[in-house]
């Protein structure tokens, strides 16, 4: 837009979220890759394309049709109007993502406590529009946060309370503090928002025995807990994973946030979110959470689109609802990646001792000694900790005179000071692609170095 054009409104007269950096941050990011096509992006989170296949596209919506025909009885007639006409509100493969999570996580979900989504990113509208009930609710989320669930609190007044992450995924310590100390200030936390497993952006995780402690935890504060995990199949180490919180909840903490972007295809923009908590209606009815969510979304998409929902049921059909199954290539991809970005820090920056037996803090440490970098044990993120502040102006520096692109961790957290550390991504990259994009860090990271110096 140009200065002279026309004017109809402010920005200032619309939603305050509107000019939130929260909101801003993804666009700004996209236009800077925009901008410097020719630079590797060690930037965008998005899956390997390498794998997308617009023929299996079509088998997986005739398998899902298939099985509403042979499998469930449904009528031609019927089964085209479930696929092609408006649709019931919470889904029509909540069945075969409740089969999913009882294969690959052990949770045991009445398919009745899901509504499927619009990617996960409107699962987390959803829950936060339904917890948002008056001006003195705040939302406690493990800090670096996801900017999504940043800018989704935004859009429905609800402040975002920094928890420290640290080492250990989350500092229970700090946790109840924040909950005593909002409580102490006449606030009422309706939920910590968790990333137990590769942690976007720190990749850090949480052991099994800190997951329960975050349990009991939320229990003595009768606090609900958000847990969102787009990466929880790649893991790096063949062993068994950690329990998700939701398979260790036995008191329905957990509301459990879904996407399927990640293990079947971002395009299809399908999530979901297990919200299986009782609601005490007005009529002293009580109800699943997942029926409340489902109110609300019936004013906000309406349904989900049945053809993508068929989409994603039908691989799921496919590979016996089992996403590890589904994903053995996508996650030899990102462990060959995550393993290849890693070793070529260390190759890169020598002088430092091997880091791999200091999974690092992505906190952020005053002066940190020199480069670092965290060594997650799966997911798509290293954060690398720099000993100067890294700003959008160093990242449009980086893409324009570098060639590379990476996220300043800055966007991640919801205050303004300065951040000394960035993130990498290793999902949309070949290992070639990591070699150059390295290259090309390493080079701006010792320019800065020896700029400041000097
Ligand atoms: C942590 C986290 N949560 C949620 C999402 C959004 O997922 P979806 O694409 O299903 O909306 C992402 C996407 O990158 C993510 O990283």
């Amino acid at each position: 837009m140009s200065a002279a054009e026309p004017v109809d409104l402010s920005v200032a007269d619309l939603h305050p979220a509107l000019g939130d950096p929260a909101l801003t941050s993804m666009n700004f990011l996209n236009e800077v890759s925009e901008r410097y096509p020719a630079a590797v992006s060690l930037a965008a989170g998005r899956p390997y394309e390498e794998f997308f296949d617009l023929a299996a596209v079509h088998r997986h919506l005739d398998t899902f049709h298939r099985h509403l025909v042979d499998d469930l009885g449904h009528g031609p007639e019927q089964a085209r109007r479930l696929l092609l006409q408006y649709g019931r509100t919470k889904g029509i493969v909540h069945h075969l993502i409740a089969r999913n999570l009882a294969v690959d996580e052990g949770i045991t979900v009445d398919p009745e406590d899901l509504v499927v989504t619009v990617g996960c990113q409107e699962a987390m509208f959803l829950v936060l529009r339904a917890l948002r009930a008056g001006p003195t609710d705040v939302l406690l989320a493990v800090a670096p946060t996801y900017v999504g669930l940043t800018g989704a609190a935004r859009l429905v007044d609800l402040p975002v309370w920094p928890v420290a992450g640290g080492s250990s995924g989350v500092d229970l310590a700090d946790l109840a503090a924040q909950v005593r100390g909002a409580r102490a200030a006449g606030l009422r936390p309706r939920a910590c928002y968790v990333m137990p497993d590769f942690a976007n952006p720190s990749g850090v995780s949480i052991d099994t025995a800190h997951r329960r402690r975050l349990l009991d935890l939320a229990a003595q504060e009768d606090l609900l807990l958000l847990e969102d995990n787009p990466y929880g199949l790649f893991h790096l180490d063949d062993g068994p994973r950690p329990p998700t919180l939701k398979a260790l909840d036995t008191g329905r903490r957990v509301v459990y946030l879904g996407s399927f972007a990640k293990t079947v295809l971002p395009g299809a923009r399908v999530g979901y979110v297990v919200a299986d908590q009782r609601v005490a209606g007005p009529g002293g009815q009580v109800g699943p959470l997942a029926d409340q969510l489902a109110m609300i979304k019936s004013m906000v998409t309406v349904n989900t689109s049945p053809i993508a929902q068929a989409v994603i049921g039908g691989r799921l059909l496919e590979h016996g609802c089992s996403l590890v199954a589904a994903n053995t290539r996508e996650r030899s991809a990102y462990t060959r990646n995550l393993r290849h970005l890693v070793a070529g820090l260390t190759r890169r920056f020598p002088a430092l001792p091997d880091q791999s037996d200091q999974p690092d803090q992505p906190d952020r440490p005053d002066r940190p000694a020199a480069v670092r970098w965290t060594v997650p044990a799966g997911g798509f993120f290293v954060v690398v900790t720099v000993p100067f502040p890294v700003d959008d102006a160093l990242l449009d520096r980086s893409a324009r005179d570098y060639g590379v692109l990476w996220t300043p961790m800055a966007h991640f957290y919801d205050d303004t000071a300065p951040v000394r550390a960035l993130r990498l991504s290793v999902s949309a990259v070949t290992p070639e692609q990591i070699d150059v994009g390295l290259d090309r860090l390493a080079a701006l990271i010792t320019d800065e170095l020896t700029r400041r110096a000097g």
